[in-house]
């Protein structure tokens, strides 16, 4: 894509002798300007120094706009208010993948494509039987959806945009039936196929909890905030796993492996692993004493010499507040009265940890406000998703962001493999000595 070049320039100056340089202003539609440094080496030989992305935009996108000191979230310029309550998840999916809400013809073909598309091969089934029964979801989950890249070798052709949008529809169709699959493999109860007359999120908990012997009862408000979790997720701009798709699919490797990827990075705990964390703290601090205790936990989270962190709090860019947490909260709410589990003794746990927490000056200083994950785990939980699966399900909702992310880069003509560069600090160069000379 063409950028826009502000008419100011940035003038970068040494002391070490090298001459000023001149360098671009690139200018966005909207947020912090960008400056340009693609000629900084070539011009000067030196690199930029930014190991955890802290200043530096590696790509530019038209998919998703943060405002993290406002709290503000846009797919396509959508807030995210008004899409978890007027739209569904395949609307925002259309959305993220075609740049536009779709209309009501737009929005039928759509779910006819996707829905055409959810069942997977059914050689998967034995892939599953190589995997431990007790192996963690999103080691399975990877391995699955990696998979597929054996099983749809014609996606692999990544530059031919057709085949680039069956993928997309491919995995959105397919993931929610990885997923359960992985959760019945894991229980040992019999798979159970898709039923197309369902909606997305309610064909997905069908899949979960449903058995050859029982039917699912189908529970409009569970399936609305699942539905919403998976609105919420569905994309947020170069976070981790989605730099990691991007820069994976950047040498051309095959969609699926590359989502793969993302779902690797986002099994971590710092991302979306953060969900399935969160509640295992709630476990933890219930098992050494429940909301008595809680005094006792935030002391260990503030203590400098302490690694435990709140879980579920803090984000790289919300220094205000998680747009998307604050609709969690509402769901967490409404699904608690569903099921008539205010009176939980988790549930009131992780009520009073929020209170405590947004009162105690050392969160209130740095900003950290609960994030998405917080609450997300609290909603899963009290649906009967057990914690283990909690990132597969942040995982399935993504695919759309990983997916339209990685169509957008290549679809770009001035895309290239992403190679970052590095401040070396190693040993320089020495010789090897014989075995009978090394100290
Ligand atoms: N609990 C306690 N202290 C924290 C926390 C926390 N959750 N998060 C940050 N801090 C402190 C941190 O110790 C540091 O304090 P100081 O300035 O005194 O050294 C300060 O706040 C800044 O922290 P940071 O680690 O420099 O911030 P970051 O932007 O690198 O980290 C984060 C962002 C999300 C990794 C971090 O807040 C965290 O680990 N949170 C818990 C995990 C979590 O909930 N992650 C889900 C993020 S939302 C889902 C997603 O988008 O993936």
């Amino acid at each position: 894509m063409a950028l826009t070049a502000s008419e100011h320039k940035a003038t970068l100056s040494f002391t070490d002798g090298t001459a000023p340089l001149d360098l671009p202003i690139l200018k966005g539609t909207v947020g912090p300007d960008v400056i340009d440094i693609r000629q900084l080496y070539a011009k000067t030989g030196k690199f930029t120094y930014d190991s955890g992305f802290m200043s530096t935009a590696a790509c530019n996108s038209t998919i998703t706009y943060i405002d993290g000191d406002k709290g503000e979230l846009l797919y396509r310029g959508y807030p995210i208010e008004q899409l978890a309550v007027q739209s569904d998840f395949l609307e925002v999916c259309h959305l993220i993948l075609f740049g536009d809400l779709p209309n009501a013809d737009q929005k039928k073909d759509f779910v006819a494509r996707v829905t055409k598309h959810t069942m997977v091969h059914e050689q998967m089934q034995f892939f599953l039987r190589g995997f431990r029964r007790d192996a963690h979801p999103m080691s399975i989950l990877m391995g699955l959806v990696a998979a597929m890249s054996a099983f749809y070798p014609d996606s692999a052709n990544l530059s031919d945009p057709w085949q680039r949008e069956v993928s997309a529809i491919r995995l959105i169709a397919k993931l929610p039936n990885l997923v359960a699959l992985s959760y019945k493999y894991s229980v040992g109860q019999p798979y159970v196929y898709p039923r197309n007359d369902l909606s997305y999120a309610a064909n997905f908990m069908r899949m979960m909890f449903a058995t050859p012997c029982e039917e699912y009862k189908v529970n409009d408000v569970l399936v609305r905030a699942l539905d919403r979790i998976f609105i919420l997720h569905a994309d947020h701009e170069q976070n981790a796993s989605t730099s990691t798709v991007r820069l994976c699919a950047s040498s051309g490797t095959n969609p699926f492996a590359a989502i793969a990827a993302g779902v690797a990075c986002l099994w971590g705990p710092a991302h979306g692993g953060a969900n399935e964390a969160a509640l295992n703290m709630l476990y933890d601090i219930q098992k050494n004493g429940g909301v008595a205790k809680i005094g006792e936990f935030i002391a260990q989270v503030k203590d400098k010499n302490s690694s435990v962190r709140l879980m579920g709090f803090g984000h790289r860019v919300y220094k205000n507040y998680d747009p998307r947490a604050k609709l969690m909260r509402e769901t967490c709410h409404e699904v608690l009265g569903e099921l008539g589990l205010h009176d939980d003794p988790l549930f009131k746990l992780a009520m009073a940890l929020e209170k405590i927490a947004l009162e105690d000056d050392y969160f209130v200083q740095r900003k950290l406000y609960p994030n998405v994950d917080f609450y997300s785990g609290i909603v899963q939980k009290a649906i009967g998703i057990p914690v283990s699966l909690f990132t597969a399900i942040f995982a399935l909702a993504r695919t759309v962001g990983w997916i339209a992310q990685l169509n957008e880069m290549i679809a770009d003509p001035e895309y290239k493999i992403g190679r970052p560069r590095q401040l070396f600090t190693g040993a320089t160069r020495r010789e090897v000595l014989p075995l009978h000379l090394r100290p």
